[in-house]
Parts: structure tokens; sequence; C-alpha cells
């Protein structure tokens, strides 16, 4: 259509602009998630006034059709045209040992398989690539270690990529002493030395239901029990369940994603945080935070992290640049707390040390301010790219399947109803050469065989949005 607009016309400009953005919409020229033409670029298109076109987009944004996101511009929404959120599950009160193995190494197969469609990975970094500037930091960090570059590195990590850590954690008010830090391989290595700590064989912890399942599938390699928690898909775990579950069992400890969840999205406020650190150290339960995902909040402030609001020290915080930076440098960390001499012994035991070239390469790329500045935009992709993954799912799934909204992170989680089976719906997807995420292996308990975990950490591009098309189309064959 020609974007023209007729001063003649009875119609304010103003109502033209409007019309003309709806129509836009209507052909499907502007999809959900799209940002609209600036200001200035539509004013001159439209050879109309920069204020004309302000009036006719804060119009919109106040009929719910559009969105104005500080500092980036107006976006279309689809908030109003959302599917219904998964609904709140019944779960076992009683705690289990875990078996998952075989399906897990199955995803994980999928995963790797060349030429698949990588919806089963969790990798958001490649919607805002960093491969190139880490690889020049690298170069740089090479030629300045000299005979460093290949010595082991002091086994609770490089100390100026500790300063810059503490630092940041400043920015919350949270003192962290450099003692009770220590540099894992990855956030995974920083749940097994915090649960290591604080549990022992046999000892029940608490998990977010659904959860990540890695960390399933570490409660079962430490023989610990795993006791599901479940979880509201607007703001985490369900507190009176916990606080059920608090009275009933003897807990050892949490394992919560306290930011933001994967696989739903969820995100805590600070105000819910707070209190569930205080019930668990009235309990004197540790929690020990999974914050992987923390930075990638698509609201205008991060989540402080639970840790800002521990007055015991029965917190241990563990995050990494995995989800940040790049998931294949390995480097995470955690905040021991009390357990501090602990987990340096277990650092010691289990891998001796991390990675000096990557810690230091980090240590640059975050110094140099280049990580923020890309944080920023993976952020703003990722936020663009939910919004369009929720736009194709609901031209491909379904009317009565059920969808999260994340907040946050590069997963949305999807109840596709209770005939369908999602071990089946993964085997045919790769067939057809796309990967996703069975739900079930994100309980310790059989649960969620009806639901799947697509990521959209992704280059947005047609070939994923067919990938969701045929993913609908072969949904009738994936009946239980
Ligand atoms: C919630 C959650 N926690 C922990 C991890 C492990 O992170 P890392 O790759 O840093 O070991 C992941 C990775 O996918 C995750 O999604």
């Amino acid at each position: 259509m020609s974007l023209v607009i007729s001063k003649g016309k009875q119609e304010f400009l103003y109502q033209q602009v409007i019309q003309l953005v709806r129509e836009l919409c209507d052909q499907g020229t502007l999809l959900p998630g799209e940002k609209l033409p600036s200001l200035r670029k539509m004013a001159d298109k439209l050879k109309v006034s920069i204020p004309t076109v302000k009036l006719a987009y804060q119009t919109l944004e106040a009929q719910g059709l559009v969105e104005a996101r500080e500092k980036s511009g107006y976006f279309l929404k689809t908030a109003t045209m959302q599917p219904a959120r998964p609904k709140r599950v019944r779960l076992s009160r009683e705690p289990v040992s875990v078996n998952m193995q075989v399906l897990i190494e199955q995803v994980y197969d999928a995963i790797h398989q060349a030429d698949v469609v990588p919806f089963g990975i969790a990798n958001p970094v490649a919607a805002a690539p960093t491969d190139k500037m880490l690889a020049r930091t690298m170069r740089r960090v090479m030629s300045m270690a000299g005979s460093r570059a290949i010595n082991y590195g002091a086994i609770d990590g490089y100390a100026p990529l500790k300063k810059q850590l503490i630092r940041r954690y400043l920015d919350f008010g949270i003192g962290v002493d450099n003692q009770e830090l220590v540099i894992t391989n990855g956030a995974q290595e920083a749940l097994t030395i915090a649960l290591k700590c604080v549990a022992k064989a046999g000892d029940i912890i608490a998990i977010e239901s659904p959860c990540y399942f890695g960390i399933i599938e570490l409660i079962e390699s430490l023989g610990l029990k795993a006791l599901e928690i479940p979880l509201c898909p607007d703001d985490g775990i369900w507190l009176d369940d916990l606080s059920q579950a608090l009275q009933e069992h003897d807990i050892k400890a949490c394992v919560f994603s306290t930011t933001i969840n994967n696989p739903v999205g969820s995100f805590m406020p600070d105000s819910k945080r707070k209190y569930l650190v205080e019930l668990l150290e009235s309990h004197n339960v540790v929690l020990i935070e999974d914050d992987v995902y923390g930075d990638l909040h698509f609201g205008d402030t991060r989540g402080t992290p639970a840790q800002a609001y521990s007055k015991k020290g029965l917190v241990l915080t563990c995050a990494s640049f995995s989800k940040t930076a790049a998931p294949s440098y390995r480097v995470g960390w955690l905040i021991a707390g009390k357990f501090a001499a602990q987990a340096r012994r277990y650092k010691r035991a289990f891998s001796c040390s991390t990675s000096l070239i990557n810690q230091w390469t980090l240590c640059e790329f975050v110094a140099s301010g280049e990580y923020d500045r890309n944080l920023k935009l993976l952020r703003q992709k990722l936020r663009s790219n939910k919004e369009r993954m929720i736009w194709c799912l609901q031209q491909a799934l379904p009317k009565a399947a059920r969808v999260s909204d994340p907040q946050g992170g590069c997963v949305i989680w999807i109840d596709l109803g209770k005939d369908y089976d999602s071990v089946k719906l993964f085997q045919l997807a790769l067939e057809h050469g796309i990967s996703i995420t069975p739900g079930y292996i994100f309980s310790a308990t059989n649960k969620y065989r009806n639901c799947i975990r697509l990521s959209y950490g992704l280059p947005w591009n047609e070939r994923l949005e067919l990938a969701i098309t045929q993913l609908g189309q072969l949904l009738p064959l994936a009946k239980k």
C-alpha cells in the first residue's frame, strides 16, 4: 500500500496515521513485536509533522496496540492477543529419587545434530553474538599473557575478574568478600559445589517445578532427593506450597531461579524474593540461588539477587557468563558465604581451577564496557524474538494450548493440552530437522509430558517461523 496522507480529508492527520498503522498490521507488513518507524522517519515519509505522528503513536499506545519503550521507540504489542498462560499444577508432596538420564541424553544429542533448527538449546547469546568481540579480546590477552597462558590459574579464580564481579555486586548493595567468591566452570559447577557444601546423599532438596533439567540431573548424580514446589508462571514459586513443604519435610536446601526461571520465564519481584529469604532463614534452610538469567530481564530493572536479603548467611549465589557472553568459555562463579572454606576445597578437588585465558578474556571484555553494551542489545533482541515467537505460535498451535509470557531469558513454555505427548513430538520434530525440549525432563516426577520448551535465543529468520508452522502441522501426529 502507498503511504499517503491526504490533507483534504475530514479526519485529522493523526487519525489518518493511526488508520495507516492499523492497516499495516492487518496486512502483516508490521508484525507483533516489531518496532514502528521512528517519529522522524514516519513524519518524513508521510510529509506530516513529528508532533502529528507522536500524537498518533500515543493514541495507539492508549488503545493498547503499541507500547513505548524507553529510549527505543514504539513497538507493536502482542499482549492483547496472547494465548492463555499455563495453569497451576498439582504435584506430589513427597520427595523422590530421580532418574531421567536416557531422555536427557537424547535431548543433548538432538541439540548437537548438524543443521537442525535449534529450538531445543538455550543459548541466548546466539541472538546477539559475541564471537568476534571475544576473539579480538582473546588475541590481545594472549599477547599479554606470555608463559602464563600455559599455566594453572589460582584455585578460586583470576583476581582481576573477581574484582570486577565484586564491584558489580556492590551496585546491588551486596558486599562480597574476596574469600567467599569462587570462580567455577560455569554455573553448573557452582551449583554442584554449593550442593556438596550443604547436603549429603539422601537429603531433601526443594526445587521449582518445572525446573531446569541440569539441576534435576545434578540432584540425581549426588544421590539427593528432589521435592518439587510448583511455580507460578508470573512470579516464581508459590510461597504457600513452599511454606507447607517446610512444615512437612526436613528440607536441607532449596535450589531456585530467584530472578528469571528456565523454562517458564517467570520473574520474581524483589519484594517476594526478600520474603522468600526471610521465610527460609526463619527455618534455617539454605537457599542456593541460580541467577544465570538475571541480567536478561525485559523490564526496566534487574531483579536484586537474593544474596542482598540474607541476614544469616544462608544464601549461596550461583551465576555465570554462559547466558550473557559465551557458554563455551565455561566461566561462572559461586558466592559461598559462610561455606567459603568448603567451597574452595571442593573446587580444588573437582577441577583444580578454571581456564585462566577464558577468565582473563572475559575480565577484559567486561572492563572495556563491551560486555554491557552487548548485553543491552541482547536484551532488546530477545524481547523482540519473544514477541515474534508468540505471534507465530498463535498461528500454529491449537486454541487450547497455553503459552507462558517470559519476562526475561530466552525460553518459552507451552502446555499443548492433555491429549499431546511431547516426547512423541520431540522425536517427530527431530525427523523433520527441528530440535525442541520435551517438558517431561523438567520434572523429577514425570510431570509435563504434555508440555514443551522452545528457545527464541536465536538470530531470528524466516526458517524459524516456518519451523514453528511445521511443529503445528506435526501436532496431530503427536497425540497420545
Ligand atoms: C537455569 C540454569 N541454571 C544453570 C545452567 C548452567 O549454566 P552454565 O552453562 O553456566 O553451567 C543453565 C544452563 O542452561 C540454566 O539454564
